[in-house]
């Protein structure tokens, strides 16, 4: 596949779009990006010695929310998929390709292709950790909330949260991640509404 090619493609269907009002313009495009690169270190990780669809992983991932606005969006965005991308890739990458967009959110739903399940963690995996405070904070600036209310994830639900996300995960390196990821947020959040106290922390 012509990568550079189809990652101007991705850039240009969704490098600009607005999906909601608390997320930045185009960031279906950047998380498209961010998952296609988590995927191939994920596969990496777990499969080191299989590069074999590196590149329908990373097209996938690219492409995986190209549906994002109409909903139910895998499915819209599977059917979009197929019509942006059949003159770029072979039959076979097509079919790989629009099974990653296809089945994205239906995490253990059936038992998936590993490149499936290795796009369908890293899109997890983007939503945790320093990116979800981002859109946390994103969201509390357009609904008006006080610091005092931000990072309300990590209040008293947090733990049964966190646990039902890793249940959702295939892999048990994604898991590993996932917790590392909460559990730098819940630190983070932690010291947060201290100083949103007005608490001065000494070192
Ligand atoms: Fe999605
Ligand atoms: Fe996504």
């Amino acid at each position: 596949m012509d990568l550079d090619a189809l990652r101007e493609l991705a850039q240009r269907s969704m490098g600009k779009r607005r999906t909601h009002a608390e997320r930045e313009p185009g960031f279906v495009y950047y998380h498209g990006q961010r998952v296609a690169e988590i995927a191939l270190q994920l596969r990496k990780l777990i499969f080191p010695a299989d590069d074999t669809m590196d590149e329908v992983i990373l097209v996938g991932g690219w492409f995986h929310d190209v549906g994002k606005g109409i909903e139910p969006h895998w499915e819209y965005g599977a059917l979009l998929a197929r019509e942006m991308l059949k003159a770029h890739c072979t039959a076979d990458e097509l079919e790989r390709i629009v099974e990653i967009v296809g089945s994205h959110t239906l995490r253990k739903q059936r038992e998936y292709p590993p490149y499936v399940k290795l796009v369908q963690d890293a899109d997890l995996l983007d939503h945790y950790g320093s990116m979800d405070i981002w859109f946390e904070f994103r969201w509390c600036a357009v609904s008006g909330k006080k610091a005092e209310e931000a990072l309300e994830f990590y209040g008293a639900e947090y733990d049964e949260n966190i646990a039902r996300l890793c249940s959702l995960l295939n892999f048990p390196q994604s898991v590993e991640v996932f917790k590392e990821k909460a559990a730098y947020a819940r630190a983070f959040a932690e010291r947060f509404w201290r100083e949103a106290r007005g608490e001065l922390i000494l070192g």
